[in-house]
């Protein structure tokens, strides 16, 4: 049976409307990862998966992440239920995940739980569309770039407070230096960046984050952009090798409760 989809914009997202069962059969699955390759996201309205049920569909998409309890790592700004909820305030910028590993998460699936009065939207950027359609001139200028990814840049870019114990730990994160323009197994071609990205390699500063600053207003540009209004029992999935995401903020106290099953990466960055 073919799944019924329906494209969310013309460069991102598509929405697939199947029951839980169709998903977790295991050729469904294979084309839910195939339309995700090809889309960046999906977007499962209200599709209210049990998480032992997200786990098992995250496993026929790719290899399930051991975080959380179960593959169930909860996104919340609530630090008694997640020790690391301060960070995740460096998620209201727009960023990739796993930019300080040599190979980042393939991508990961995301359930509503509970939602916040206000903020908590999710959008995401395509930066495989948003390479694609850059003028010939940038592509050559930046061909051969090189860009260190720092965690503590992006802590302190976030506004995150400093003390001696979170700088320690920010620290104890090595910096990353990454190609700009990540050529995939695929032959599709893909921007690295977002809020970690500190600086180019050998430019002079000021010139580097006029850069940095360009490609991001280009690549968040609303038409390569999906801004994800949830409602509780609402799944999406991303590729997060081509695709940048954000939270829009939301209160510390606000209860917001995501639950996300991690896929793991499948190629390095060059
Ligand atoms: C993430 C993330 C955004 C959100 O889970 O990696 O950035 O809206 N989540 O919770
Ligand atoms: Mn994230």
């Amino acid at each position: 049976m073919a799944l019924q989809t329906r494209k969310l914009t013309e460069t991102i997202g598509t929405e697939v409307i199947a029951p839980v069962e169709e998903l977790l059969k295991p050729e469904v699955a294979a084309q839910v990862r195939q339309i995700l390759v090809e889309r960046g996201v999906l977007l499962f309205p209200q599709l209210g998966i049990s998480d032992e049920d997200q786990v098992r569909l995250a496993s026929l998409i790719g290899t399930v992440r051991e975080e959380g309890e179960k593959g169930i790592f909860k996104i919340t700004l609530d630090n008694k239920a997640n020790a690391q909820a301060l960070y995740l305030k460096g998620s209201f910028n727009w960023h990739m995940d796993g930019t300080h590993d040599h190979v980042p998460v393939f991508g990961s699936l995301l359930t509503a739980r509970v939602l916040s009065k206000e903020g908590g939207d999710t959008l995401f950027a395509n930066s495989y569309a948003a390479y694609e359609a850059l003028p010939q001139a940038m592509k050559d200028r930046i061909a051969d770039l090189r860009v260190v990814h720092s965690f503590a840049y992006s802590m302190e870019q976030a506004g995150i407070e400093k003390t001696p114990e979170t700088e320690a730990h920010w620290n104890s994160i090595p910096d990353q230096t990454h190609a700009l323009v990540w050529p995939h197994k695929s032959g599709r071609k893909s921007l690295v960046i977002g809020c970690h990205a500190s600086h180019v390699v050998g430019m002079d500063p000021d010139e580097s984050a006029a850069l940095i600053a360009e490609l991001m207003d280009w690549v968040t540009q609303e038409r390569f952009t999906y801004r994800h209004k949830w409602t509780v029992g609402d799944m999406l999935i991303w590729d997060n090798t081509g695709v940048l995401h954000r939270a829009t903020p939301y209160a510390l106290g606000s209860g917001r409760m995501m639950h996300r099953t991690t896929l793991m990466g499948e190629e390095a960055f060059a």
